[in-house]
């Protein structure tokens, strides 16, 4: 059993002014796959780093199946990191880059060897087992970075933006490997990206993090439809949700609920007439973006009938679905 926590953890590099991670409590089940989220900067990688023994913590407490790990060696902490640049050994086999760890541990090669075949079959390395790094695709070197973590057997897996070398297409299907692989093991996966789609779709729970400090942590679908504040309201969904005021508060409405006015409109849903500036035609759906009073808003279209930039619009949502937040600090004010 390997849950891990953070309780009330802040880390500061030497010489800085402020904490760049500020009180963190994060607790992690068992088996969970916690996905760590947010822009560039914020503190993901450091957070990371401080779990794996990387980098001291100022204060608090990180634990790692109920033991307090926080002043323990990397070593010690039965963790194994994929890192975005996971630099394979180009003079090695696939195997030989595998089992190096194991090796290094003076592990007997009879075991080296069976779990090296274990991971291979798991990742669907088999028949690249004696091929060198040069000689393999990106996904396919991606998968050896990733067997080298799994052969150690850890504890806890943590990653750091292990997909950001792929391209588009691989990134897709490789992180939906990468997501049935964790559930399959039940190992405890803490992974960082950047990418809220990413998040979104690989993480048992997402967990939103903005210059250092905690904004929320909920499963996927609870950070779409009740976002604690504004912040993670526009980071969570692409395109951004709408936000804007009205009646005093800000309203927050997705691409997805904001309506072009038609014939068929609720008579309650609330007009906001706006002039296109441009469209994105993405073949199944098209993306309006128009101005209302100064504020540029984002709407989805199914229909093939598309506006033209320049053309008069009226955009339509409903004032019950929309989301509400505070214009003084951006915290949420209502539920849906
Ligand atoms: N060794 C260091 N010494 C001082 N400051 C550092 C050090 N490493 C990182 N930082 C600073 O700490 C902050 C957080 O960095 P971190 O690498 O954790 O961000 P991140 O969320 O992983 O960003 P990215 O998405 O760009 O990888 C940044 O402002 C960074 O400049
Ligand atoms: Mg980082």
């Amino acid at each position: 059993m390997a849950p891990v926590t953070f309780d009330n953890v802040s880390i500061r590099y030497p010489g800085a002014e402020r904490a760049t991670v500020h009180e963190l409590d994060l607790e992690i089940a068992d088996g969970e796959f916690l996905v760590l989220v947010g822009p560039s900067g914020c503190g993901k990688s450091t957070t990371l780093r401080a779990l794996a023994g990387l980098e001291e913590v100022e204060s608090g407490v990180i634990s790692i199946g109920g033991v307090d790990v926080t002043g323990q060696e990397p070593a010690e902490r039965d963790i194994a990191m994929v890192f975005q640049n996971y630099a394979l050994y180009p003079h090695m086999t696939v195997a030989q880059n595998m089992g190096f760890a194991l090796k290094l541990s003076k592990l007997p090669k009879s075991e080296i060897d069976a779990k090296v075949r274990q991971a291979a079959e798991l990742l669907g390395l088999e028949e690249f087992l004696d091929r060198k790094p040069k000689d393999l695709s990106g996904g396919q070197r991606q998968r050896v970075a990733m067997g080298r973590a799994l052969v150690r057997n850890p504890k806890v897996f943590l990653m750091d933006e292990p997909l950001s070398n792929l391209d588009a297409k691989l990134r897709v299907q490789t992180r939906a490997e990468v997501a049935a692989l964790q559930r399959r093991l039940g190992t405890t996966t803490v992974y960082v990206t950047h990418d809220q789609v990413e998040a979104m779709t690989m993480g048992d729970r997402v967990a939103v993090l903005r210059d250092g400090i905690l904004q929320q942590v909920a499963p996927p679908r609870e950070l779409y439809a009740h976002p604690v504040n504004e912040f993670v309201a526009g980071f969570i969904g692409s395109p951004s949700m709408n936000l804007f005021p009205a009646d005093g508060v800000t309203v927050g409405v997705r691409p997805e609920s904001m309506l072009i006015a038609g014939a068929d409109t609720p008579s309650t849903y609330r007009r906001l007439a706006a002039v296109v500036d441009i469209v994105e035609e993405l073949g199944s759906e098209s993306y309006v973006y128009a101005t209302w009073e100064g504020h540029r808003l984002v709407a989805r279209w199914d229909s093939s009938a598309v506006p033209a930039p320049g053309d008069s619009v009226e955009l339509a949502y409903d004032p019950e679905g929309a989301h509400r937040f505070s214009p003084e600090n951006g915290e949420r004010l209502s539920s849906r």
